[in-house]
């Protein structure tokens, strides 16, 4: 499992030069740098170029991923053969159906990890096929595709799919993302959806828009009251250790070891957000 922080992944066209440059100063977990869809097709091959050209700049601490064209488009191929040669932490794979789809990017880019778009029916039954793939070392949630493929209407409806994905990435020990909220200037709405996400088990949630980032780290960071709870909480456990026992209680509720796992958990993933943040 990779203990960077993951909470925030904002997706910025490959093709727009001003957004490449904003993302530089965001205080950003990921930046997925996208090929897709959020590049107009007549646009594709130009974007390929400005992004090799950005990421010769220096992104600090932020993780950098590509998500590339799929396999079984006429950019699919040339894109995997430029990101295999492009500085990156990671090349997102779009409507992942099967690890033989994962396979085939594998054969054309021999050293980055590979991530896996889960969108598609076929993908989200295959899920725990897919974590398992030995490249595959992350999931990112694509609700729009997946409630256009589903015919369903809101987030409820995804709550099966979003749920058999964590699993599959627990399971086999990779991140998860989940995915966009659309009306990016509901602040609201969106603390809402990040609350939801991270309440489910997400490791963070992908953005659209500059003005999200702040509200989701804060959902998937640990709050000082969870930090707190979880010093006292080791605190109590090693206490009642010293003295003999293997449970404590703390503010009324039992602490058992599998606790002081999640606390220090809790307390690792602090220190390592305040290290991104002040590097
Ligand atoms: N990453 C980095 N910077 C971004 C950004 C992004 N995703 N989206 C907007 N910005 C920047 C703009 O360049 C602008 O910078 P400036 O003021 O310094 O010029 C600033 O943030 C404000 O942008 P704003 O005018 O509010 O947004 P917009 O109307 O230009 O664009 C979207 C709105 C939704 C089109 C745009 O945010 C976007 O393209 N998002 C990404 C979409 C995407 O990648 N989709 C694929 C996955 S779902
Ligand atoms: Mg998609």
């Amino acid at each position: 499992m990779d203990h960077r922080p993951a909470r925030s992944a904002l997706y910025i066209p490959g093709s727009k030069e001003r957004a490449l440059e904003k993302a530089r100063g965001l205080p950003v977990d990921i930046i997925l740098f996208d090929l897709e869809d959020a590049v107009a097709p007549d646009a594709k091959v130009d974007a390929r170029r400005t992004l090799a050209a950005a990421l010769t700049e220096d992104y600090g601490p932020r993780q950098k991923i590509v998500r590339i064209n799929g396999l079984d488009t006429i950019w699919g191929a040339d894109d995997a053969t430029a990101v295999a040669a492009m500085d990156c932490d990671a090349v997102l794979l779009p409507k992942v159906d099967s690890p033989k789809d994962v396979d085939a990017l594998a054969d054309l880019i021999p050293d980055q990890p590979i991530w896996a778009m889960m969108e598609t029916p076929q993908g989200i039954l295959n899920a725990a096929a897919i974590a398992a793939h030995p490249r595959i070392a992350g999931f990112v949630m694509g609700t729009n595709d997946l409630a256009k493929d589903l015919n369903a209407r809101g987030r409820a409806a995804m709550i099966t799919s979003l749920q058999h994905c964590l699993l599959a990435a627990r399971a086999y020990g990779i991140v998860a993302l989940d995915g966009v909220f659309n009306a990016f200037k509901d602040d609201d709405g969106l603390k809402v959806e990040c609350d939801a996400g991270r309440d489910m088990g997400f490791d963070g949630k992908t953005l659209i828009h500059p003005a999200q980032v702040a509200i989701c780290n804060a959902a998937f960071g640990p709050t000082a009251d969870e930090i707190a709870l979880a010093e006292l909480q080791i605190a109590a456990f090693e206490a009642a250790e010293a003295a003999g026992q293997g449970v404590a209680v703390v503010d009324g509720k039992i602490v058992e070891n599998l606790h002081v796992v999640t606390a220090k958990a809790t307390l690792a993933k602090a220190v390592a957000i305040a290290t991104l943040e002040t590097s």
